[in-house]
């Protein structure tokens, strides 16, 4: 019921792949295939292909993102992008606190939420990352450390701010790994994360933020996860690379 309250979106996030000439070759093969959707349909790419997405999506129902940006606006800040320029240019969304990022490049939830801020502040919608790693949901503590860090990212983030989020978990151990969180498990976590936003906002703000899975969600387990109660949309790594899957993706999910 809640659930029509919600936008489903669909994101994709390319996340180290594709030159800006296969990024036109790929959003023309997108475009056609998604053009009757009824969710909303995000395309996640590299800085340096931005502006070919945003060239080839013009007049389409598709959203360009950024898969990342830094909290200031300008300075020495060597190898960074600022939520300004990626604004400037025309850019709708930005992924943030993913996984990879926290892993590999030391983001912290402080980080992550410097960048939430500054990212709101440029009008930007940030499709903000949560997950476990599977030591962590062998020890039993997913739920209290996706809310911790739900609740950490969400610092000085207003009520009327909260509707330029999206939040999506993305169990660690799910990701690009062909292991796929049940329908269940990821209902499970995505209703903790409803809660925590409940009890940080309201009601009503829980009722409307979308949160999205990702983790190996593919053409053929997106039906049953999307059908979730709390689950609204899909962060999809591996199969937004190709068109097909892409749009079996957003056919379920205009279903639901
Ligand atoms: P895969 O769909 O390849 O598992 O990646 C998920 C992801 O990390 C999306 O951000």
């Amino acid at each position: 019921m809640n659930k029509q309250l919600r936008k489903t979106v669909i994101a994709g996030n390319w996340k180290m792949n594709k030159t800006p000439q296969e990024t036109t070759q790929l959003i023309e093969e997108i475009k056609p295939l998604v053009a009757n959707a009824s969710c909303d349909i995000v395309v996640c790419v590299p800085y340096i292909d931005l502006h070919a997405a945003l060239e080839a999506t013009k007049g389409s129902n598709i959203y360009v993102g950024a898969e990342n940006c830094h909290w200031e606006q300008n300075g020495a800040f060597t190898g960074e992008i600022s939520a300004a320029m990626l604004s400037a240019i025309g850019v709708h969304y930005v992924i943030i606190g993913h996984s990879e990022r926290r892993t590999y490049f030391g983001e912290t939830d402080v980080t992550v939420n410097q960048r939430v801020r500054a990212a709101l502040k440029e009008g930007l919608t940030v499709i903000l990352c949560v997950g476990e790693y599977l030591e962590q949901r062998e020890q039993g503590v997913t739920d209290e450390l996706v809310a911790m860090q739900v609740k950490i990212a969400l610092g000085g983030v207003s009520k009327e701010d909260l509707n330029n989020i999206i939040i999506a978990y993305e169990p660690v151990w799910a990701i690009g790994t062909g292991k796929t969180a049940t329908a269940q498990q990821a209902n499970e976590v995505c209703a903790v994360i409803r809660k925590t936003v409940a009890e940080l906002y309201c009601e009503n703000c829980a009722n409307a933020i979308t949160i999205q899975y990702g983790g190996s969600m593919n053409a053929k387990n997106a039906d049953e996860l999307l059908s979730q109660p709390d689950v609204d949309g899909g962060l999809i790594g591996g199969a937004s690379l190709k068109a097909p899957d892409f749009a079996a993706i957003v056919a379920a999910a205009s279903k639901s």
